[in-house]
Formats: structure tokens, sequence, C-alpha cells
């Protein structure tokens, strides 16, 4: 997979590239995270890409020629071009799912008062990372690679990938690790128990509860199995069907 993201700060993207499962990703080639600085489509000798917006208005907006010459260069048959933006739909772990089994996805990241209205003719899709205003597209540009790049195959355990939460909508249950006790505070007897099928049940039982407890609005999106039914209702969630 490769990840295109044109941006006119391609300096916050440093740490992020080299840290950590990101890093190791990249270094073992199972993704491919490129930056493209627009200011080098700019049309402009001083390299300006902004201007102030047709009407009137407070503030820049970010040049439609730019973005259009660097949609044009970048763009295959395989691409996916994403425009990050507040007015986007909302992404979430099932679009991170559906974008990590593309080939190709360009990020757009915007800035100031936004970009030049015309860039929506060239899009594929809009996102946005959450209903608040962002100084620009960067940091939304890193939420969705990083999303969508643990999701490729080797960048993380597998399993570790399946167990997580929101993954088949539920949350993930509680996790402890050493030491068993600590000021008088345990972890649950049955994980030390070495009993796997009560573990396992426990974890089933454990994260139903923690989905009813914190996001119950999570539940109505839930295909659900007999067994999940049953102990949703012992936990006290009453469905509406
Ligand atoms: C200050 S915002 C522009 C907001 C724009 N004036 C509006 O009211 O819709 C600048 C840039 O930050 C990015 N951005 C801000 N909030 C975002 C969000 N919630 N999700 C994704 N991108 C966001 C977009 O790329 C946007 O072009």
């Amino acid at each position: 997979m490769i990840i295109d993201i044109v941006t006119i700060f391609p300096e916050f993207f440093d740490a992020f590239l080299n840290t950590s499962i990101i890093k190791r990703a990249i270094e073992a080639k199972l993704i491919a995270i490129r930056l493209h600085q627009l200011r080098d489509y700019s049309h402009n000798k001083h390299k300006k890409i902004d201007d102030t917006p047709y009407g009137g208005g407070a503030g820049m907006l970010m040049q439609f020629p730019p973005f259009y010459d660097v949609i044009h260069k970048l763009r295959t048959e395989e691409s996916i071009v994403i425009l990050l933006s507040p007015q986007g739909q909302l992404f979430n772990q099932q679009k991170a799912i559906e974008l990590s089994n593309r080939k190709h996805i360009i990020l757009l990241c915007g800035h100031y008062e936004g970009i030049d209205a015309r860039v929506e003719q060239l899009i594929d899709m809009e996102l946005s990372i959450g209903d608040y205003v962002l100084t620009g597209g960067e940091i939304p540009a890193m939420i969705v690679a990083d999303t969508v790049a643990r999701l490729i195959k080797g960048v993380i355990h597998e399993e570790s990938a399946e167990e997580d939460s929101l993954q088949k909508g539920w949350l993930k249950y509680p996790q402890y690790t050493k030491p068993e006790s600590y000021k008088g505070v345990k972890v649950p007897e049955v994980l030390i128990s070495g009993n796997h099928a009560l573990i396992e049940n426990w974890r089933k039982e454990a994260s139903i509860e923690r989905t009813f407890q914190k996001r119950p609005d999570l539940i109505k999106n839930i295909k659900l199995t007999e067994n999940e039914r049953k102990i949703l209702n012992k936990v006290g969630f009453k469905s509406k069907e």
C-alpha cells in the first residue's frame, strides 16, 4: 500500500514516520508513506499557494491549481483521493478497514481557511476525524494513515488487530499485566487460573458489558448472536426488537 500525503508542512510528519510501529512497517516495506510539498506545485515564483477568498471574508484560502496539478500527477486507476475536512463523513474503524484494502491512498491536507471548493470535483471522498475544527489536515492525515497502516497484514500481530475495540463492533475486554497485586488492588482471579475456556468466556462477557456501559450506541450496529444477546440481557441491556 502506498499513502501519498499532500501538505505544506511535511515536517509535521517527521516523528510520525520515524517512530515505533510505523517506522518498522516502512522499513519492512509493508507500507510506503510519501510526502508531497504542495508549494512545489505553486504557479507563483515565491511558491505562494494561498490567496484571499472571492466575495470577501476572513483568512486565506489554498488555491485550486496546485491541488489540481498534484492530484493529476499522483493519481492512477488504483487511487482513492481523500480530502481531510471538518465537512467530511466521520472517519471510523469501518472506514479504516475499507481503506486498508486499497492499494493507493492520496490524502490532501488543507490549512488556513481551507481549500478552494473546486478541489471537491477532483476527490473521491471527504473525511472528517471528528466534529471539531483543527488548524490543518496534517493531524487528521496522520490519524487516517496510522489507523489504516496497523490493519495491513504484518504491521502488527493479526490476532491483536482482530480483537481490537470496534473491529467487530464491540469494545475490547479489560486487560492487565504484572504485578498480580499492587497495594491490595488485584487482577481478576480468572485471568491467573490458567483455564483458557473460562478466560475466553470471561473476556467475551467483559467485552459486551464494557460496550453496554461505555458505548451503548455501538450495539445497534452489531448483528447479535444468540449468546451475545443472552449476555446483554444478563448485564441489563433492553433490546428494542
Ligand atoms: C481551519 S480548517 C478549515 C475549516 C473551514 N473553514 C470550514 O469551516 O469548513 C483548515 C484545514 O484543517 C483540516 N481540518 C480541520 N478540521 C478537520 C477535521 N475535523 N477533520 C479533518 N480535517 C480537518 C482541513 O484539511 C481543513 O481544510
